[in-house]
């Protein structure tokens, strides 16, 4: 065979190879932050058979180089700073076959203005580059969160402004001060007038349960290497908190929920241009997750402790604790991870110090959405991820 025709097989096969790899798929899905939360979760489901929308492809982008935990998962990585308008733009305007995008990432900044010009600039990078870019999109579900009715909150659970009064509805206006959820909302609206009949829905779920070794808010991940500190010093499992946070009724959003919640939206026309709040749907009280954390890292001793002085602060029962966690990831062959990195403290802090929020989920119902989980059900089940995962012991 002559050298010319060998070169036009291998050309058309490569071609034909590209066809079937292309026409598998009904709808491609751009995941920004898929190392996060709630990107794990995406990640994980999206591309299982039977999911709306599906067979879907996926790329999914992060800044950091594919981390162990994704290599089972049949994604595209693409490592990308979406903060940098210029690699941004190189990476991204090139996936012209994107239908969908599920932008789940945020960058924290020290100051809420901050937070609003950094979150608002990578999002519009990564709007300018796809928009444009995909032919076929067709919808773009944007995560933000409980932010939206509180505004910001600081390091002990206090608001820079008077937060809306719970149950949260979608329709309450917005509060005076700079948000970035705010400013993620406008450069959503601005960025889809690009494209003639471009949808969007925006999704702010509350305090969210689920895996991801790296994200700095993460409750379960925290509570889990707290517990597992604890366990290895033989001492008792103290709630970090204050008596209203152990005794009140609270509300969580299992990231599996949200990620369904999204690709429900990506795919039904009740969804399309509305803002949805995303949790559980029902309550649950820390006291009784307490019992199940303390179970979990076999802790006989546990529970909230009434103090005159001030509510117990992980920040300050932590701060020692760097060489007591290197000793724990070694002797278990833990996944290495530095203790500062590991918890998150200052946002568990903020959490249990502050009262508990609840939102509704009225209208997410109303559009036909009516997924659910069980809160003590959730809450377990992520913290055997972590440890199935190597994240703690
Ligand atoms: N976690 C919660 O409990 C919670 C509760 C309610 C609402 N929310 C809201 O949900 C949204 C997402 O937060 P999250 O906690 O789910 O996120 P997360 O777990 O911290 O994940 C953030 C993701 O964004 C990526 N990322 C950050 N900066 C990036 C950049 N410059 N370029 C590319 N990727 C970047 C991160 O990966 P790399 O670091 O590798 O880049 C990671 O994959 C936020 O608006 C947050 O307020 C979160």
């Amino acid at each position: 065979m002559s050298w010319w025709w060998a070169g036009a097989i291998g050309a058309a096969k490569k071609k034909m190879e590209e066809h079937d790899k292309q026409s598998k798929y009904k709808s491609v899905a751009l995941v920004i932050g898929i190392t996060g939360i709630v990107g794990n979760s995406l990640a994980e489901i999206i591309p299982f058979s039977g999911i709306p929308g599906g067979p879907w492809k996926v790329y999914g982008v992060a800044r950091q180089p594919r981390p162990a935990s994704t290599s089972h998962l049949p994604i595209e990585y693409i490592q990308c700073d979406v903060l940098d308008e210029e690699e941004t733009y190189d990476k991204l305007s090139k996936l012209n076959d994107v239908t969908h995008v599920f932008y789940v990432a945020w960058d924290k900044r020290s100051t809420e203005d901050e937070n609003c010009v950094i979150n608002g600039t990578m999002l519009r990078n990564v709007l300018k580059a796809v928009i444009p870019n995909s032919p076929k999109l067709k919808h773009i579900c944007l995560q933000t969160g409980r932010r939206h009715y509180t505004g910001p909150i600081d390091l002990y659970g206090k608001y820079h402004v008077q937060p809306h009064d719970p149950p949260f509805r979608e329709d309450l206006p917005r509060l005076k001060s700079s948000n970035f959820c705010y400013t993620l909302e406008d450069v959503l609206l601005e960025e889809v007038k690009q494209k003639e009949n471009l949808t969007w829905s925006v999704h702010r779920p509350g305090l969210v349960f689920g895996f991801s070794p790296f994200s700095s808010m993460n409750i379960v991940r925290s509570l889990c290497i707290y517990a597992a500190i604890c366990k290895h010093e033989g001492e008792p499992l103290r709630f970090p908190g204050n008596r209203q946070a152990w005794e009140g009724y609270w509300d969580a959003s299992d990231a599996d929920l949200i990620a369904e919640h999204q690709i429900w939206a990506a795919m039904s026309r009740r969804a399309k241009n509305e803002a949805f709040n995303c949790s559980n749907g029902d309550v649950f009280k820390w006291k009784d997750l307490w019992k199940v954390l303390a179970d979990q890292f076999g802790i006989e001793h546990y529970g909230f402790q009434e103090t005159e002085e001030k509510v117990p602060s992980l920040v300050e029962m932590m701060k020692d604790k760097g060489p007591v966690w290197d000793n724990i990831v070694r002797e278990n062959g833990l996944l290495p991870m530095k203790l500062s990195n590991a918890g998150a403290w200052q946002f568990v802090d903020s959490v249990l110090s502050g009262k508990s929020l609840l939102d509704s989920m009225n209208k997410s119902k109303e559009h036909g959405f009516v997924g659910f989980r069980n809160s003590k059900t959730s809450f377990n089940s992520w913290i055997k991820k972590m440890k199935t995962h190597n994240i703690v012991p």
